[in-house]
């Protein structure tokens, strides 16, 4: 389909999410804006031994969108150096999430890697990133939608991969009533 590609990984998804809950109860979500409730990360890697880098800014990273009636685009968050997050965040240490980490690793060039919760009912504004993302669906529905440019598609947890095309003008929506989670990574070029 247009903006999107399957990629075959065969990751346990059900593993995945438990250690999710875990990680989510021990380390909490991280935002550069607590008012944003659409917006909830935990980072998986990040600048070796910076912690800096996946605080603040760091946690979303720059986008382009729409602000108002207007319709001219606005710059918004810091530049991301991606190429730089290289390391595991050291409470991954040993987990499933380093096995994955690691298989991802090998097939791509990859960024930042985080953990994305979307709750129910929400929706990303209409917005542009400088790079394209690697997704893998954890807990889902058919009511989560991403939609980049005219075409809307809903990503299963299959234990596969998705890379969406994010240079596009995108926002992703979830309409169900559970929380929306999946592992998404900048793809370098
Ligand atoms: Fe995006």
């Amino acid at each position: 389909m247009k903006h999107y590609e399957e990629v075959k990984l065969n990751v346990d998804t059900d593993r995945l999410g438990k250690e999710y809950l875990d990680f989510k109860h021990h380390l909490g979500f991280k935002t550069d804006d607590k008012r944003n409730i659409d917006f909830n990360a935990i980072c998986i890697n990040r600048i070796p031994g910076d912690p800096n880098s996946i605080s603040g800014g760091n946690v979303r990273g720059l986008y382009w969108t729409y602000p108002d009636s207007t319709n001219v685009e606005e710059q918004r968050l810091p530049y991301i150096e991606e190429h730089k997050y290289t390391e595991l965040c050291p409470e991954f240490r040993g987990t499933y999430v380093e096995q994955v980490y690691n298989l991802i690793k090998s097939k791509f060039n990859l960024g930042r890697v985080r953990f994305l919760m979307k709750p129910p009912r929400s929706c990303l504004s209409w917005h542009r990133d400088p790079e394209k993302r690697l997704h893998i669906p954890i807990i889902t529905n058919k009511g989560c939608v991403m939609v980049i440019e005219d075409t809307a598609f809903h990503m299963p947890s299959n234990g596969n991969g998705y890379v969406t095309d994010n240079t596009k003008y995108h926002n992703f929506f979830n309409g169900s009533e559970i929380d929306r989670v999946h592992i998404v990574a900048t793809v370098i070029k």
